[in-house]
C-alpha cells in the first residue's frame, strides 16, 4: 500500500471513532487521558462487540448445556470448512466450546481498551471501580468453561454456563437493564 493510502486509511480511521485529532499524537498533552497505544485501538462500540463476539460465543457454551457437543455432527452434505455454526464447523464439538470460551476470556481484554464508547455515545464506564471487576468475572467464566470443555464433561459445563451467565448479568444488571438506551453505560 502506497504511504498517502496508508495516511489516508488512518485518517479515516479517527473519523469513523469520532476523536479528535489530536488522539493520534504519540505525546498527549500532560493530564490527558490515557490512551491506548495505537495498536490496541477499538473499531466497535460496546453493543456491537457484545453483539459481534460475547453474544455469538457465549451461545456456543449455552448450546452444549443442552446438546453433548461429541454427538453435534455437520449435516449430510454441508462442508464443515463452511460453517456458521461453530458446533458444526471444522473446529466443532467440544473443540468449539473450548474455543468459545478462549474467545470470551480474550474479549474481557478487549473490554478494558480505553477509548471505547457505548451505542449511545457515552464511554464505556472504564473508571467505575465495578467495571474492571465484572470484567474479571467474565474472564474467570470464560477460563471455568474452557477447562470444563476441556473435561468433555456436561454437568461442568452446565455449572460453568452458570457462572457465565451471572458474569453477563452482573454487569448488565449495573449498565444496560436500563429503560433507554440514553440511560446506559451512566
Ligand atoms: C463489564 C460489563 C459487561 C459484561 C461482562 C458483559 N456485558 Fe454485555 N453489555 C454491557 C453493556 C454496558 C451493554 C450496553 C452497550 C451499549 O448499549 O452500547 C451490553 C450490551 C450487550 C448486548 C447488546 C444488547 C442490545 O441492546 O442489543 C448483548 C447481546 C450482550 N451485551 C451480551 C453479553 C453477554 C452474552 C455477556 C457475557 C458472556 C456480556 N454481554 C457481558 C456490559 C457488559
Amino acid at each position: 500500500m502506497p504511504r498517502t493510502t496508508l495516511y489516508r486509511t488512518a485518517i479515516l480511521a479517527l473519523f469513523a471513532l469520532n476523536l479528535p485529532a489530536q488522539t493520534a499524537s504519540k505525546a498527549p498533552a500532560a493530564g490527558a487521558a490515557k490512551q491506548a497505544p495505537a495498536t490496541m485501538r477499538p473499531q466497535a462500540n460496546l453493543l456491537q462487540l457484545m453483539r459481534g463476539i460475547l453474544f455469538p460465543a457465549s451461545n456456543v457454551i449455552f448450546a452444549a448445556q443442552n446438546d453433548n457437543p461429541a454427538d453435534l455432527k455437520p449435516a449430510p452434505g454441508k462442508d464443515p470448512a463452511l460453517a456458521t455454526d461453530p458446533l458444526v464447523s471444522t473446529y466443532g464439538g467440544w473443540q468449539a466450546v473450548e474455543n468459545a470460551s478462549l474467545a470470551l476470556a480474550e474479549a474481557a481484554n478487549l473490554l478494558m481498551i480505553s477509548g471505547r464508547k457505548c451505542a449511545n455515545g457515552l464511554p464505556v464506564p472504564m473508571n467505575n471501580p465495578d467495571w474492571p471487576k465484572f470484567v474479571q468475572s467474565l474472564r474467570d467464566a470464560g477460563m471455568k468453561a474452557y477447562a470444563a470443555a476441556q473435561s468433555k464433561n456436561q454437568d461442568k459445563i452446565l455449572d460453568a454456563a452458570d457462572t457465565m451467565t451471572t458474569a453477563c448479568a452482573n454487569c448488565h444488571d449495573k449498565w444496560r437493564e436500563k429503560p433507554t438506551l440514553a440511560d446506559r453505560c451512566k
